[in-house]
C-alpha cells in the first residue's frame, strides 16, 4: 500500500524555477515509502536542516568592475573533464523515484557533461549504467564483509569502466531514521538491486523496521578501518576516494593512506545527527590535505551560490543527493537534466555577479562567515 505512486498530472518542467520547486513536485509524485526514505535525516535531523542553513551563515564578497562577459565553468575531477564543477552522489534505489532508474540519471549526466556516482545500492546494474554515463562514471562502495564478494563488485566496476572508487566511511552501520523504522522501509518487489544480487537477501527481511538498516548490520563490515585501505589497493588501481570525512585529523590520515579525493559529506544527515554541516567542515580538510589530494563536498548544495561558496573555501567540485532524486520523480532523465541546468546557470550567474570568471580560480577572500 505504502508502494502505491500518487497521481499526479503531467509537468511541465520549464516552470520549475529552482531546486526547491523540484523537490516540491518531486515529493508529491512518490510513494510514502520512498519519500520517507528519500527525504529523512537520521533522529531530530538537526545535521539534514544544518547543511542548507549552514550556507546561509556564509556570505559572499562580490568584486565588481571585472570583465566578467566570459565565465569559465569547465573543469575536471581526478583528470576527467567536466562541464561545471557539479555532479551526482551516490544514491541508493533510483527505481523508487521513476522506472528509468539509474538509466535516467545517467542520461541526465552525460547530457550534461558531468560525473554520475553510482550507488552500489542501484536498481540497475553497473555494466548497463556505464554505457550512458559518456564515461564519465565513478562506483561508490559498500564494504562487504565478504571480502570475495567485494573484491568481485570492484572488479565489475573496474571492468565496466568505472574512473574512481568511492569508498564510503561514514556508514560502519546505517543511521536511525526514525520514519523508515516506523514505516518499515522496504524495497518494492518490482525493484532489483542487481550489483549485489540482493534482492532475496532484502526480501527475505521479515520483521519490523527499516530492512535496509538489517540488511546493513548482517551483510556490511562494522571492522572496516584504515588497514582495509591497503587491501582495497591490492584489489583496484582504480583512485579510491573517500566518502564522509568531516575532519582534519581523518582527511589527512585518507592521503597518507593513498587516498586521490576526500568527500567532505555528511551523508545528507542521515548517519550521525547533530554531526558538523560539510560546509563548515570544508575548510579544515582543505588545510589538513594541502593540495595532496582533491577535496569534494557534497550536503545541502541547493543554490549556484552554494557551489560557489564551497568552491571558494577549497572544493574542487561539489556533487548533488537529494535534488538528483527529486528531479527524476519530477520527470526521468528530463527532470534531471532540468536540476542540472538550473544549478549550472544559477552558478554561472553568482560568478558574474561577484566577478569571478574562472571556477578554477576561486579564492577564500570571496566569503566570509557571518557573526
Ligand atoms: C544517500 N547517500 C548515499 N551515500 C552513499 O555513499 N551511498 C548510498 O547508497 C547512498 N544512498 C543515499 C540514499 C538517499 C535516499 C540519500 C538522500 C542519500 C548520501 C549521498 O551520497 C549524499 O552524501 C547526500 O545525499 C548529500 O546531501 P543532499 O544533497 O541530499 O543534501
Ligand atoms: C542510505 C544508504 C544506503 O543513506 O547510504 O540510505
Amino acid at each position: 500500500m505504502t508502494h502505491t505512486v500518487p497521481d499526479a498530472p503531467e509537468l511541465e518542467l520549464h516552470r520549475l524555477m529552482n531546486l526547491h520547486d523540484i523537490e516540491t513536485e518531486g515529493q508529491a509524485r512518490l510513494s510514502v515509502n520512498a519519500l520517507e526514505y528519500y527525504r529523512s535525516g537520521a533522529n531530530d535531523g538537526h545535521t539534514l536542516r544544518g547543511n542548507q542553513v549552514a550556507f546561509t551563515r556564509l556570505h559572499l564578497r562580490p568584486r565588481m568592475l571585472v570583465d566578467v562577459s566570459h565565465v569559465k565553468l569547465e573543469t575536471t575531477v581526478l583528470g576527467l573533464p567536466i562541464s561545471m564543477p557539479i555532479g551526482a552522489a551516490p544514491s541508493a534505489f533510483h527505481g523508487l523515484a521513476h522506472l528509468e532508474a539509474e538509466l535516467g540519471t545517467a542520461q541526465a549526466t552525460q547530457a550534461a557533461q558531468t560525473v554520475m556516482t553510482l550507488s552500489t545500492l542501484s536498481n540497475t546494474p553497473i555494466e548497463a549504467v556505464s554505457g550512458r554515463t559518456g564515461g564519465r562514471l565513478w562506483f561508490q562502495l559498500y564494504l562487504y564483509r565478504d571480502r570475495e564478494r567485494a573484491r568481485a563488485l570492484i572488479q565489475r566496476a573496474q571492468a565496466a569502466g568505472a574512473r574512481a572508487l568511492v569508498l564510503t566511511v561514514d556508514a560502519p552501520e546505517l543511521g536511525r531514521r526514525e520514519a523508515n523504522e516506523r514505516l518499515g522501509f522496504s524495497l518494492p518487489p518490482h525493484l532489483e538491486a542487481p550489483n549485489v544480487g540482493t534482492r532475496e537477501e532484502l526480501a527475505r527481511l521479515e520483521g519490523s523496521g527499516s530492512h535496509l538498516t538489517r540488511y546493513f548490520a548482517g551483510l556490511m563490515d562494522a571492522s572496516l578501518n584504515w588497514r582495509d585501505l591497503e587491501w582495497l589497493r591490492t584489489v583496484t588501481d582504480l583512485p579510491i576516494v573517500l566518502k564522509g570525512i568531516l575532519t582534519g585529523e581523518d582527511a589527512a590520515l585518507g592521503v597518507e593512506h593513498g587516498a586521490a579525493a576526500i568527500w567532505v559529506s555528511n551523508h545528507g544527515g542521515r548517519q550521525l545527527d547533530t554531526a558538523v554541516p560539510g560546509i563548515e567542515a570544508l575548510s579544515e580538510v582543505v588545510d589538513a590535505v594541502a593540495g595532496r589530494a582533491e577535496v569534494y563536498l557534497d550536503g545541502g548544495v541547493r543554490r549556484g551560490t552554494d557551489v560557489l561558496k564551497a568552491l571558494s573555501l577549497g572544493a574542487r567540485a561539489v556533487f548533488l543527493g537529494r535534488p538528483v532524486l527529486y528531479g527524476l520523480a519530477c520527470g526521468g532523465a528530463a527532470g534531471v537534466e532540468r536540476v542540472l541546468a538550473l544549478i549550472r546557470e544559477e552558478l554561472r550567474l553568482a560568478m558574474v555577479l561577484s566577478g569571478q570568471t574562472d571556477v578554477q580560480k576561486l579564492s577564500e577572500k570571496l566569503v566570509q562567515w557571518g557573526r
